[in-house]
């Protein structure tokens, strides 16, 4: 009889890496990875191959940008969508998304469970799991850091033994997620309040000190609420936010450190890089704060030491 499938979300990091491995060794399944590109922005190559070198029966890639952008980021921008006033939600957005693939794969593919890398700590498992409930009730959710009692010196050596590569930047303490929308980087020393958010948790954006004297100035059109246009030049909403995202990170524009309540009653410090989102969401909510003529409207607003030119192009 053939083993039981298995559907993980594969990020290609050391955590899921791993989870192959023990999907493998402790359920006796068959694993099947699927991986998403949500606008990560980092090298992707080899993410495939590392999942076929760990013995998956098969695997997946979807470049969810568009989609993420449009269905996901976009109604976002409209509901002005901060968590505590703060967050724009860009961890949070993207694992709908990429739990509703895991599932579609595993229909595709008959499995009976599917996987995700999350602790029992944070928020992430909360939504990998509801989505998975609200779309597949019968498919069994095994999520292994739940389960498994390493610490990181038990963990790297687990994954040795078990022919798990150990990339070299395993030793940052870090738990860092990205996309599109923003970069979260959340654990080590940044969960003691005390002590000052160390500099090379940043990876987008420049320290102001290094940002240049000399504004830029860009001109965001709208279009039923959602950006359209950058200096009067249509562009997709990848590029869009894409092309802000590096003004923004050139001028240190949305860097954000705050204590966040997590859904289990946690409260924890957590940091982000979100340029793009800074910059859209304010130029967003100005232009609802305008009242809004049949003619077209203009004005200014500055974020940090950038001026932006938004348009609003008529309702
Ligand atoms: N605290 C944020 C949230 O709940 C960020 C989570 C980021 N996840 C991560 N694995 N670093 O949305």
């Amino acid at each position: 009889m053939p083993n039981d499938k298995v559907v993980l979300a594969y990020s290609g990091g050391l955590d899921t890496s791993m989870m192959v491995k023990w999907l493998q060794m402790e359920y006796g399944m068959d694993v099947i990875t699927v991986n998403l590109d949500v606008g990560q922005g980092k090298e992707r190559k080899g993410i495939e191959e590392k999942a076929w070198k760990l013995g998956v029966v098969n695997h997946y890639t979807f470049d969810a940008k568009e989609e993420f952008a449009t269905n996901f980021i976009f109604p976002a921008i409209k509901a002005n969508a901060l968590y505590m006033g703060t967050y724009p939600v860009s961890s949070s957005l993207s694992r709908p998304l990429i739990a509703s693939k895991v599932v579609e794969v595993a229909e595709m593919e008959d499995a009976r469970a599917v996987a995700h890398g999350c602790t029992g700590k944070g928020n992430d498992q909360v939504r990998f799991d509801l989505t998975f409930k609200a779309l597949n009730p019968k498919l069994k959710i095994i999520a292994p850091v739940r389960e498994w009692k390493f610490d990181r010196h038990s963990q790297i050596q687990w994954a040795k033994e078990h022919g798990v590569p150990v990339p070299v930047t395993v030793d940052s303490p870090y738990s860092i997620d990205e996309n599109l929308w923003g970069r979260s980087i959340e654990g080590g020393m940044l969960e003691h309040p005390d002590k000052m958010v160390p500099s090379d948790i940043w990876d987008w954006t420049v320290d102001v000190e290094d940002a240049p004297d000399e504004p830029d100035y860009v001109k965001i059109g709208f279009h039923k609420g959602v950006p359209v246009s950058l200096d009067g030049i249509d562009h997709k909403p990848v590029e869009l936010i894409q092309k802000l995202k590096q003004l923004g990170g050139k001028h240190g524009i949305g860097r954000i450190e705050h204590m966040e309540d997590r859904v289990i009653g946690l409260k924890t410090r957590e940091t982000y890089e979100v340029p793009a989102a800074e910059i859209i969401l304010n130029a967003h909510q100005d232009l609802e704060k305008m009242v809004l003529t049949r003619h077209q409207k203009m004005f200014k607003y500055q974020v940090d030491n950038m001026w932006a030119t938004v348009v609003y192009q008529g309702l």
